[in-house]
């Protein structure tokens, strides 16, 4: 079957097409919409076999139940044996909005969409074309996100598109979503509401509203709040059904995962960078295409290696700012969706805050990166091997330079640098220039001793780094296996050193200096940069 897609105004649908979807819907069809949080896939939730094609539609598992969207206040009684006092408050504050409510449910419910629980989950759509539809339709939707099951949500009908082409009636294109993670599902049941997935909706509103005011025929004036620990904040184990399922059955599944490799960086904001840089360089050279989930923050002390060091093999996306955890949200699943177009066999995201929004995104980056947290990778030493043609002036230079900048730049992790030379004779000290201009600068290299290069010396690398292109060039044609992570000096730092280190061999002591000058510049840069930390 062909899916077919109608280009709507978000604001003002056009009516014609609501009632042909609708339409679609009524005779047991698919339609993917757009509601605040993302685009779900719709279905008439009181025909089971419409229901039962959702699940074939998205090959989600059978015990996992769907949520009911409805358009008015009125729709939940025929839906619901009771509303609580407390639900009843949640409904006329939230709702419409991103707030999702358990109730026990009716008979009229079928089993295929609370997968047999005993409790059926209800919400209000904040969004002019869900509402338009589900009116227009007359009956409760049931709709998941409209993804394939355990891809990240559709928040535009692009992704939809790419999961479930063929596979759905129709696809309602109402522009990019709003709020960009699911709605807060909360179960008011107990004494003590659980949050069973946070959502777009906050734990502090919630909190807000249930713990401000009297509460009708109850006396709720302070509640305490459990998120679920499956959720990966909980205070409170992980609560179960008598019937030995879990609560909320959907959370249990590797959700949101995209099809590469994922980390999290947790720590503060400095930390979250140093180690996502460590990290990027480490995977990058090592062949693997890395693109990183960046804090508006941070973002521009990652770009530089997109342009120059790791080019081609690196990739930042910009969330946000820490400051406004919206737009973090709103871009987080299409940012999951955008680095596997870009190719990335590694996504890195960084962590924000728990507060707000941020107690959702953090969810969903766990849930995403399976928990994986970089610290959990080894951290040995990064190892960078200095490379000119004897092993006596330039790369000794480089070395010791770089030792000294590196410690200046804080040391904020173990990088281990030596020298090599290509042709160089075993066992020579650096040259006396060299050593004269490296301790004006407060660098001793009196005791180096020159190495030639050896395939020991490359396969141990993470980077190696030619003072000319014609030393790169030998490099390669004697160790083509580790193409990836040979540089010259000048494609590691384009615009701060352009060309080649030229040899002062031979030359006046002011030669030497020079070269040492640059040397030094150019270094410093790259250490700071590796540190990430402002490199002007
Ligand atoms: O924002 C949203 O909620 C979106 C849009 C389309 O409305 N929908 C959505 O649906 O995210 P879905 O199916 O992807 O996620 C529903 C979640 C699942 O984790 C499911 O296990 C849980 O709600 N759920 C549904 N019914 C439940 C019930 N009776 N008890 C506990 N959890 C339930
Ligand atoms: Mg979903």
């Amino acid at each position: 079957m062909d899916t077919v897609i109608y280009k709507v105004d978000p604001l003002h649908p056009d009516e014609e097409i609501i009632a042909r979807c609708a339409d679609v819907l009524r005779r047991g069809g698919l339609v993917a919409f757009p509601t605040e949080t993302v685009y779900g896939l719709g279905a008439n939730a009181l025909d089971p076999e419409a229901v039962a094609r959702i699940f074939e539609a998205k090959g989600r598992p059978q015990d996992n139940p769907l949520i009911l969207h409805i358009s008015r206040l009125e729709g939940v009684d025929a839906l619901v044996r009771e509303i609580s006092p407390r639900a009843k408050r949640l409904m006329e504050m939230f709702w419409p909005g991103p707030l999702t409510l358990l109730f026990p449910r009716s008979y009229i419910v079928p089993d295929i969409v609370t997968a047999g629980l005993p409790t059926v989950a209800i919400r209000m759509p904040d969004h002019p074309v869900a509402q338009r539809l589900i009116d227009a339709c007359g009956v409760p939707l049931a709709a998941p996100s409209a993804n394939q099951s355990g891809r990240p949500s559709p928040t535009s009908a692009r992704d939809v598109l790419a999961d479930l082409n063929g596979k759905i009636d129709i696809i309602i294109d109402g522009g990019p979503t709003d709020i960009g993670v699911e709605s807060t599902v909360l179960d008011v049941s107990g004494d003590s509401p659980i949050i069973l997935r946070p959502g777009g909706l906050t734990r502090e509103d919630i909190e807000a509203a249930l713990s401000t005011g009297r509460i009708k025929n109850g006396a709720v004036t302070r509640v305490t709040y459990d998120v679920c620990d499956t959720c990966g904040h909980g205070r409170k184990p992980f609560s179960f059904s008598a019937a030995g399922t879990a609560l909320s059955p959907g959370m249990k599944y590797r959700h949101y995962a995209p099809r590469a490799e994922m980390y999290i960086a947790k720590g503060t904001p400095l930390a979250q960078r140093q180690k996502i840089i460590f990290h990027s360089i480490r995977f990058a050279l090592s062949g693997k295409k890395v693109v990183v989930l960046a804090s508006q923050e941070n973002f521009p002390l990652y770009t530089p290696f997109q342009k120059s060091l790791l080019e081609g093999l690196f990739n930042v996306i910009l969330l946000g700012s820490r400051e406004d955890l919206s737009p973090v949200a709103a871009r987080l699943y299409s940012s999951l969706r955008h680095s596997e177009e870009l190719g990335a066999q590694v996504i890195i995201s960084e962590t924000f805050s728990l507060q707000g929004l941020g107690l959702a995104i953090s969810n969903r980056l766990e849930k995403a990166s399976g928990g994986k947290d970089l610290s959990e990778l080894g951290s040995g030493p990064l190892r960078i091997v200095m490379v000119c043609t004897g092993n006596t002036c330039r790369s000794p230079m480089s070395e010791g330079l770089f030792r000294r900048l590196w410690k200046d730049a804080g040391e904020p992790y173990s990088v281990e640098v030596i020298s090599r030379g290509v042709t160089a004779v075993p066992g020579l000290p650096a040259s006396e220039e060299a050593v004269h201009a490296m301790r004006a600068r407060d660098v001793d290299i009196s005791s180096h001793v020159s190495k030639p290069v050896s395939s020991r010396d490359m396969a141990g690398a993470d980077l190696v780094i030619a003072m000319t292109l014609a030393h790169k060039k030998l490099l390669l044609s004697r160790y083509s296996e580790f193409e990836n992570k040979i540089r010259t000096l000048s494609e590691v730092l384009p615009g701060v050193f352009d060309g080649d280190v030229m040899d002062p061999y031979g030359q006046a002591q002011t030669v030497y200096d020079n070269t040492a000058d640059v040397l030094e510049q150019s270094l410093r840069v790259l250490t700071k940069r590796l540190a990430g930390i402002e490199s002007t």
